[in-house]
């Protein structure tokens, strides 16, 4: 499979090179595990709500990532879904940081809906570097290198350039929490938006597909609350360089840690949905 390299060329390798190809390596092998996995029993257990779930096949696939990562490059440091659950630390230095979702879409997965994906970001200088992203049914693997473009099985990525809302398709996901107080205000920002005429809302159950979805133009626009950085870091970075914005909710720059954001194809769609929207807050990663 193609990482990237448009006709399938690869680009000029840069100092994260050997990094990048690790990563690519490990999506494709947690990939595999992942889709064997998909339609066999799970035992499933649940982390901060009902609705946020976990599988043993997440841990499995997040211990494969990380001891491997750690063993080739023992210096770097590491902000992990399931390692965060179980307590770890989310701190960004500016040290070499993998940011890794062993599998995003896990309530899908537990479904056997089969929306899923692995989702590995790197940063250097709390800055965002590459991102990889594999969608383990479709067998799509998205990628994104900062300065070197973005591409989905050596295919160029580009986002859509809508700047009208009542044209757009939104994509959105809901987030952990059940609350009576957070389901009305998630409720009410979709409703104010199909209330400005949006052709639709979606909801695929997987944040970082969706956020594909809109570095491939296939959606004009993505917001959320309460998901997480590592929701997030992959699939910034591929979106920025398929053209795309990604920023905070509040309009302000993006900041990976709050749990909040919103991406679009242009600045103006992005600025449009930041302005309809009411914040509901997650609190922060680094502050857990
Ligand atoms: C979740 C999914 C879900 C989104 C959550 C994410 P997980 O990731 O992307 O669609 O609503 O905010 O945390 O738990 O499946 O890795």
């Amino acid at each position: 499979m193609k990482a990237s390299g448009e006709d399938g060329k690869a680009p000029a390798g840069g100092p994260w090179e050997e990094c990048f190809e690790a990563a690519v390596q490990l999506a494709l092998r947690a990939g595999q595990i992942i889709r064997k996995a998909l339609s066999e029993e799970k035992r499933v257990s649940t982390k901060t709500s009902a609705a946020d779930l976990v599988t043993e096949t997440d841990h499995v696939v997040e211990a494969l990532i990380l001891q491997e990562l750690q063993t080739r490059f023992p210096s770097h440091r590491f902000i992990a879904e399931e390692a965060a659950a179980a307590g770890a630390k989310c701190v960004l230095t500016p040290s070499p940081t993998w940011i890794v979702d062993p599998i995003d879409g896990t309530c899908n997965f537990v479904h056997r809906f089969p929306t899923v994906a692995v989702s590995i970001g790197f940063a250097v200088n709390q800055e965002l570097e590459f991102g990889v992203i594999y969608h383990c049914t479709e067998e799509r693997l998205y990628t994104g290198r900062r300065g070197q473009g973005a591409f989905c099985n050596g295919q160029r990525l580009r986002v859509s350039r809508e700047t009208d809302l009542s044209k757009a398709l939104v994509l959105t996901e809901i987030g952990p929490r059940r609350d009576p107080a957070t389901l009305k205000l998630f409720l009410s920002n979709m409703e104010r938006l199909l209330h400005a005429g949006a052709h639709g809302v979606r909801v695929i159950g997987s944040s970082t597909l969706a956020l594909c979805h809109l570095a491939a133009g296939t959606a004009d626009a993505y917001y959320q609350f309460g998901l997480h950085c590592w929701d997030l870091a992959a699939a910034t970075v591929i979106i920025r360089e398929a053209g795309g914005v990604v920023m905070d909710t509040s309009g302000g720059p993006l900041d990976l840690m709050s749990c909040r954001v919103v991406a679009a194809g242009t600045r103006e769609m992005a600025v449009l949905i930041a302005q309809a929207l009411q914040t509901i807050n997650y609190g922060r990663d680094d502050e857990r």
